[in-house]
């Protein structure tokens, strides 16, 4: 197995489930509310350890309550924490999430405070973890300079670069051009690319743009249809496993944890894609988002229990 990295936010989730979403200026009564650990950085982080990857995670908190969040988490999952920055200039993220009780939609409002302040020299200090992983996993919730000086030194050293295009940002084609793989949803596909992504058809067309600015493979989740995968000449739509879906904030970063741990084991990515679904299908299963990814055992135990499927 190979070593890798996630670089990427971490934040206090503060998730209320209601009934139904609030209109602008009303207050609706929840039934349930949760504070965890979260950030799309740490989920993908998180889920990737769980599954079994040698993963160091990344990131930057202030010196306070929500920041001793990231560290009890780590500590209790036994991950290495020493690759993450504290300072006392800015506060620890927070995002606020609401849930549709019914239709488990969400709305969600992030403040990515300190983890949007990682600073040039912060980056120089990783320099050694890029040079020993094979992959180092980037989302768009940090502050884009540094991400750009991550790629960069990654490409540097032989690390491939894989870009989880979340949440929506405009990226330049330079920093499209230092990754080896993209993992956009299908709305941020369409935001880059201005292709809507509908269909097989037009996933390839999404995907060439990609391509088209040097990227080597390309992955475009769809929600509970699935995810299109395009590599090597050969494109398909890898259908989601169906389960009953309680709380899907934090699909995605199940699935790039998943991707991740399967990709640094040597999967090939057809493989990587099906682990990754799986690990995505067990987490929409529970509420939450870093506390809702599973253990590398539930995941084989699912992935066995639906081989045909
Ligand atoms: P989020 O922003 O909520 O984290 P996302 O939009 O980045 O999610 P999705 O495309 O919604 O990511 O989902 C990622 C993957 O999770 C899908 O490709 C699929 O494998 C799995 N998934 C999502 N929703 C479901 C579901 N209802 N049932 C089973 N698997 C699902
Ligand atoms: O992808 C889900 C994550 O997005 C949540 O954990 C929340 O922190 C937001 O950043």
């Amino acid at each position: 197995m190979s070593k890798a990295a996630v670089f990427g936010s971490f934040v206090v989730d503060l998730m209320a489930r209601s009934p139904r979403l609030p209109v602008p200026g009303e207050t609706v009564k929840g039934s349930v509310f949760k504070m965890g650990p979260g950030g799309k950085g740490f989920n993908q982080g998180v889920a990737a350890h769980k599954a079994g990857a040698d993963v160091t995670m990344i990131s930057k908190v202030g010196r306070d309550s929500f920041g001793e969040v990231a560290f009890n988490t780590m500590r209790e999952l036994q991950m290495d924490t020493s690759h993450m920055f504290v300072t006392d200039d800015t506060e620890t993220g927070c995002a606020l999430i609401l849930v549709d009780e019914k239709t488990s939609q969400n709305e969600i409002i992030i403040v990515p405070g300190a983890c949007s302040t990682i600073t040039e020299e912060e980056v120089k200090n990783i320099e050694a973890v890029l040079k020993e992983a094979e992959y180092v996993l980037l989302q768009l919730e940090v502050n884009q300079e540094a991400n750009e000086l991550v790629a960069e030194l990654a490409c540097k050293h032989g690390c491939k670069v894989i870009v989880n295009t979340a949440p929506y940002a405009p990226v330049t084609d330079e920093f499209l051009s230092k990754a080896y793989m993209v993992t956009p949803n299908e709305v941020e596909a369409e935001e880059i690319t201005g292709v809507p992504v509908k269909d097989l058809e037009s996933a390839k067309k999404a995907a060439a743009y990609f391509y088209d600015r040097g990227v080597k493979e390309v992955l475009i989740t769809l929600g509970s249809r699935g995810v299109f995968v395009s590599s090597g000449g050969r494109e398909e739509i890898i259908p989601c496993f169906k389960v009953e879906a309680v709380d899907t904030t934090g699909a995605g970063d199940a699935f790039n944890g998943g991707l991740l741990a399967a990709l640094s084991e040597g999967r090939d990515i057809w493989e990587a894609a099906r682990f990754a679904s799986g690990l995505a299908a067990l987490s929409v299963q529970k509420m939450g988002t870093t506390l809702s990814m599973p253990v590398r055992e539930e995941i084989d135990r699912f992935l066995e229990e639906h081989k045909n499927s």
